[in-house]
């Protein structure tokens, strides 16, 4: 049986719950306490704003009206220790979704990309995050978008879909469009396990070869990107050739220097 069949008898919510809220202080702290209560697989809460959204690493995701902020409980039937692929799973669904509403509307999806292991970018800004949380049998996989507004006072760049040249869209019309993308990324996950999306993350992802920096707690790697390996850990090729695994941790294109004029 082909992919696509086999996904077709993929047992998915078909209709999924939406929980839908003008305010939160975090969809997924609300998300995280629906499956707590037994939620099912596919259940997602969305709000118009957060209070206390936040990132990675308890870093604040500010997050005013127009933008998307949603969060999505997973299940997962495989083992725990192959979850740890599942913020790169939803990478895919989310770098599908939005390449092909881009495309649609005109605006070149080349320069959209993904950086392991959460990232979504567009010229190296940043466009979406995703914060997966594992709370006993259940993975939330939270989203933040930016449709209309970002943030300018980051350390890193970042961008939204308006700023790119999109039409305005609401965050309802994006999560109508998101859902199935997630799901058939997590569907592939499910049957065959992150092999099956591995070679479409190296092609979203940025180039093997790209200088980077890897920075955990305090440490700081330097290398060059090697990939991710099939539990979606990175794979960082040190100065010294070695190609060293990271499981945690934030990655940072190295920035030529500017010539001195
Ligand atoms: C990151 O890039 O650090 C991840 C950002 C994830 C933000 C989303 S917005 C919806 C969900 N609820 C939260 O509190 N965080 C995630």
């Amino acid at each position: 049986m082909s992919l696509s069949e086999l996904l077709s008898h993929h047992s998915m919510p078909s209709d999924p719950v939406i929980y839908r809220f003008d305010k939160l202080e975090s969809t997924n702290s609300t998300l995280k306490r629906l499956a707590a209560e037994g939620a099912a697989h596919g259940t997602m809460v969305t709000a118009q704003t957060q209070t206390q959204g936040r990132g990675r690493h308890g870093r604040q995701w500010v997050s005013p009206k127009g933008n998307l902020y949603v969060s999505l409980l997973w299940r997962p039937g495989r083992d725990q220790d192959e979850w740890g692929c599942l913020p790169l799973v939803a990478g895919v669904g989310l770098h599908r979704c939005i390449a092909t509403m881009l495309n649609s509307s005109g605006v070149d999806a080349e320069p959209l990309s993904l950086k392991w292991p959460n990232d979504l970018l567009y010229n190296g800004a940043k466009l979406g995050g995703i914060l997966c949380e594992a709370d006993g049998d259940a993975v939330i996989v939270g989203l933040g978008l930016n449709l209309a507004w970002h943030p300018d006072d980051t350390p890193y760049p970042a961008t939204s879909l308006e700023a790119l040249g999109m039409q305005p869209c609401t965050p309802a019309s994006v999560l109508k469009k998101l859902s199935p993308a997630l799901n058939k990324a997590y569907a592939q996950w499910d049957l065959t396990g992150f092999a099956a999306l591995r070679a479409t993350w190296d092609s979203a992802s940025i180039d093997v070869g790209t200088e980077i920096q890897v920075r955990l707690s305090g440490e700081q790697y330097s290398g060059s990107y090697a990939g991710v390996e099939s539990d979606g850990s990175l794979r960082l090729r040190t100065e010294e050739g070695a190609v060293r695994q990271v499981r945690v941790g934030d990655v940072f294109p190295v920035v030529p220097a500017l010539e001195a004029a």
